[in-house]
């Protein structure tokens, strides 16, 4: 029997913590979730400031717990944008492909893509994707990347996820295991 895949949701925004708006980007990571996989997950939410102590923590409290872990905000150039400072200081490896194929499709919808730094990377048994802030943002940068995405938590010893095909279809070498 395949393990139940566990996946974060992490949102770091210092106006959504504080409750100045409501956190759209975390419910729209989600609404994503719902949507493209066919496999049971069990979804892990949090909220927190852009503070870059608290980030490494989290991250790493996460990490522990999950197969994947979605972050949204503070990837942009500002001075409380710590997202990938944070990153680099947690992971084992980082996987620039995710943010460079992001950044390049995200240029088709706003000219400020290249502002943000959003990566991924390996933290021991877990893939952590950064999105940008924006809500609208959640689906333009993770639709691309996802096809790799059950295949990345295959070769790091996660749980298998699996899509539905109408929304994302996944790409699994040859002879991978089920
Ligand atoms: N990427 C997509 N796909 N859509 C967007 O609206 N906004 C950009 C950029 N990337 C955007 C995007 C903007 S305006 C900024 S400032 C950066 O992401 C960084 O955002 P963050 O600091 O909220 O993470």
């Amino acid at each position: 029997m395949q393990n139940i895949a566990k996946i974060g949701i992490l949102t770091l925004s210092d106006r959504a913590s504080a409750g100045i708006y409501e956190d759209e980007s975390g419910k729209a990571i989600k609404e994503c979730l719902d949507l493209w996989l066919v496999s049971e997950f069990e979804c892990e939410y949090s909220v927190i400031s852009d503070d870059y102590e608290l980030i490494c923590q989290k991250l790493q409290q996460m990490s522990q717990d999950c197969d994947l872990l979605l972050t949204t905000g503070g990837t942009g150039p500002g001075p409380r944008d710590v997202t990938p400072e944070a990153m680099q200081a947690v992971c084992d490896k980082m996987l620039p492909g995710f943010g460079e194929l992001m950044r390049q499709v995200s240029l088709a919808y706003v000219p400020t893509a290249i502002l943000s730094r959003q990566s991924a990377g390996i933290c021991g048994k877990c893939l952590i994707i950064n999105l940008p802030g924006q809500p609208k943002a959640i689906k333009e940068c993770l639709e691309p990347v996802f096809p790799a995405v059950p295949y990345c938590l295959d070769l790091i010893g996660a749980s298998y996820i699996q899509t539905n095909e109408n929304y994302i279809k996944a790409f699994r070498p040859k002879g991978a295991r089920k």
